[in-house]
C-alpha cells in the first residue's frame, strides 16, 4: 500500500450520480441513494483504514431541498439507517462523527440520532466523519457573520472568522473530489476549499470505489500547491 501524503489532511466529496445511476437501470433514484450510502459506507472505512484525519461527505445540501418530497424523506431516512446501523462499525474503526450544516432544520428524530452519534464517537481518535447536512458553503458563511456580529467579536484576520464556520476544528480542504461528471462546486465548502485541488471523475457515485480514491490520492502527490506563490 502506498504512503499516504503526509500534506493530505482533508478528503471531501460530492457524491453525485445516484439519480442517474438508479435510471440506467430503471430503478426509483431513491434505489440509487441506497446504494451510494453503502459506498459512502466502504469509502468511510476505508479512509479510517488509511488513516485519512478528515474526510468530509456532502449528505444534503440547502439547494436538495426543491426535489421531491419523496426523494428528501429518502435520504434523510438513509441517513437515519445508516447512523442506527453503522455506530458499532463506526466505533470498531476508531472513527469520531461530526456534523456540519443547519441541521435545527431536520426533524427532532434524526438530529437526536446525529446527536447521538456525535456523542458516542467523541472520545475516538481516529479519522473524523463529517457529514454535511442541510449544508450550504454560503449560508456557512452567512451564519459566521451573524455570530460574529451577536457576539461582538472584533475581527481582523481570517483566523477569527473560521471558529465561527461549521468546520470549526476541521483544517481545510486540500482534495475537493466530485463525482459524476459535473464541472461544479454545488455551494460545498467554498471558504474551506480555497486552496483545494479539485478533482472531477465522470464515474458515478454508487460505481465508486477505493480505487478510484487511491488514483485521486496518487494524482494529488503529483501536485505543486503554490497556495499563491511561485513554483521553485
Ligand atoms: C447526489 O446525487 C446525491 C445526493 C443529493 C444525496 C447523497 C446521499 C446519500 C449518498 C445517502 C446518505 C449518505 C450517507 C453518508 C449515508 P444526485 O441525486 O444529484 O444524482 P444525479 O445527478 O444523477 O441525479
Amino acid at each position: 500500500m502506498y504512503a499516504l501524503p503526509s500534506n493530505l489532511q482533508h478528503v471531501a466529496i460530492i457524491m453525485d450520480g445516484n439519480g442517474r445511476w438508479a435510471q440506467q437501470r430503471q430503478l426509483p433514484r431513491l434505489e440509487g441513494h441506497r446504494q451510494g450510502s453503502l459506498v459512502a459506507e466502504k469509502i468511510v472505512k476505508y479512509a479510517a483504514q488509511r488513516d485519512i484525519p478528515y474526510i468530509t461527505l456532502y449528505a444534503f445540501s440547502t439547494e436538495n431541498w426543491s426535489r421531491s418530497a419523496e426523494e428528501i424523506r429518502g435520504i434523510f431516512a438513509l441517513l437515519g439507517f445508516f447512523i442506527d446501523t453503522k455506530i458499532k462499525s463506526l466505533a470498531q474503526y476508531n472513527i469520531k462523527v461530526q456534523v456540519c450544516g443547519a441541521i435545527n432544520k431536520l426533524s427532532v428524530d434524526l438530529q437526536k440520532k446525529l446527536e447521538q452519534v456525535v456523542q458516542k464517537t467523541q472520545h475516538n481518535t481516529g479519522t473524523v466523519v463529517n457529514l454535511a447536512i442541510n449544508y450550504g458553503g454560503k449560508q456557512d458563511i452567512q451564519q459566521a457573520c451573524l455570530a460574529l456580529q451577536q457576539q461582538g467579536v472584533v475581527w481582523e484576520h481570517e483566523n477569527d472568522i473560521e471558529p465561527f464556520l461549521f468546520t470549526k476544528n476541521i483544517p481545510a480542504v486540500d482534495i475537493l473530489l466530485r463525482t459524476g461528471g459535473h464541472y461544479r462546486l454545488s455551494n460545498f465548502l467554498l471558504w474551506q476549499s480555497a486552496y483545494a485541488e479539485l478533482f472531477f471523475l465522470s464515474v458515478l457515485w454508487p460505481d465508486f470505489t477505493q480505487k478510484h480514491l487511491d488514483a485521486v490520492i496518487m494524482e494529488f502527490q503529483q501536485r505543486v500547491r503554490n497556495y499563491g506563490g511561485v513554483s521553485t
